[in-house]
């Protein structure tokens, strides 16, 4: 069996060193992403706890769906981080898929990586299982789970019809297998349960009515409606709103009868304190700069910039103030197109050259 090229001592190794999840490396792997292949073995998936591993082999149906939701969320987050100096890389060929970046912070310990990246990172993993599980349910591929059958009412004018998505489920999945390993009493914990909850929170928020005219030429004599998730696009924008806004907490120590528990506690009196949709995070992010195997930082050396931007994927803030090189790249795009009667366009090819700046 594929032990994801990990050997024992290595998996071992990767989960001591990682305070984030190492099976959201099942994302990388096409072997867990995809629908159609063999059943998972749930032993080979590295870094689960005993709940999880009992989760997946009870449940084996819609692993699938949680690794495919993994891997939505990343995507997602390199899409919303693209210009940016962290820009949600992830490492082929680590367990631990983001490298140290999400372990540590500006405090370079090791039990530490309690940041905006890693808020924004658990949230919208712990979204995407809950969003992709949702949506397997509703396509039919388990059996176990389908449509939302209390979503009904009448109303003049349409009727209910179709598949109302049942995110009830889908978050429910994604609360038992994403947060099954945020049980101890540190703030770690407590940090991650929060914004794997705000991310499920944002699917639920999000939900729309969906209808579709029946009638002639689109004249929706009939039209049937039916709940379904938002484009996970638009909770991508969702949630990097909430990464600009995150709530910066301080630990709080307590004594309680189970021994110590550390709690988080809102760090300014003066800010609105964060809701159950805000991400909350307690230790300060690297500049991300210069490289630096000690945080992950990979640093900004050669990344495209954009000169007309003022933003972060500007050159001054993606670079650093360090300067960029410009050198010319040509590519080929279609031009001269030509439409022609009924019903087709032909285009030619042109070259041409574009100016490309890359920090130094
Ligand atoms: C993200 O950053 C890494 C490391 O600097 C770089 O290799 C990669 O090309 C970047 N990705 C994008 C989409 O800019
Ligand atoms: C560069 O930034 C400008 C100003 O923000 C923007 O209009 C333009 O689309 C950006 N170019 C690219 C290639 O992202």
């Amino acid at each position: 069996m594929i032990y994801l090229g990990c050997f024992l001592f290595l998996c071992g190794l990767a989960r001591v060193m990682a305070s984030y999840p190492i099976w959201w490396s099942l994302a990388l792997h096409h072997q867990y992403t995809s629908l159609a292949s063999q059943p998972i073995p749930c032993g080979s998936i590295p870094g689960l706890v005993p709940k999880q591993l009992r989760f997946c082999r009870n449940y084996l149906e819609v692993m699938p769906s949680v690794a495919q939701g993994v891997k939505i969320g990343i995507q997602e987050c390199q899409h919303q981080f693209r210009g940016r100096r962290w820009n949600c890389t992830t490492v082929d060929g680590n367990l631990a898929i983001f490298g140290p970046v999400l372990d540590k912070g500006t405090l370079g310990r090791g039990w530490g990586g309690a940041t905006r990246e890693s808020a924004f990172v658990h949230a919208i993993a712990s979204a995407g299982v809950a969003f992709a599980v949702t949506r397997a349910c509703a396509e039919g591929s388990a059996t176990i789970c389908g449509c939302d059958a209390r979503r009904k009412a009448r109303e003049e004018g349409w009727k209910w019809g179709g598949c109302s998505e049942d995110v009830e489920f889908g978050s429910m999945v994604s609360r038992e297998f994403a947060d099954a390993r945020e049980n101890r009493p540190d703030a770690r914990s407590a940090m991650n349960r929060h914004n794997n909850e705000a991310g499920r929170i944002s699917i639920t928020d999000h939900m729309y009515l969906k209808c579709k005219c029946h009638g002639l030429s689109g004249s929706c004599e009939v039209k049937t409606c039916w709940w379904s998730q938002p484009d996970f696009r638009v909770i991508g924008d969702y949630m990097k709103d909430k990464y600009d806004s995150a709530s910066e907490m301080v630990v709080e120590k307590h004594r309680e009868s189970r021994g110590w528990v550390e709690t988080l506690r809102p760090k300014y009196a003066f800010f609105k304190p964060p809701t159950e949709t805000d991400l909350v995070y307690y230790e300060g992010s690297p500049n991300f700069c210069e490289p630096n195997p000690e945080t992950g930082s990979f640093g900004t050396r050669d990344r495209v910039c954009n000169l007309t931007s003022h933003g972060i994927d500007g050159c001054d803030l993606l670079c650093c103030g360090r300067g960029h090189n410009t050198r010319t790249e040509e590519r080929k795009e279609k031009c001269h197109c030509v439409f022609h009667w009924c019903c087709y366009v032909s285009c030619q090819a042109c070259l041409r050259v574009y100016d490309v700046h890359t920090c130094k």
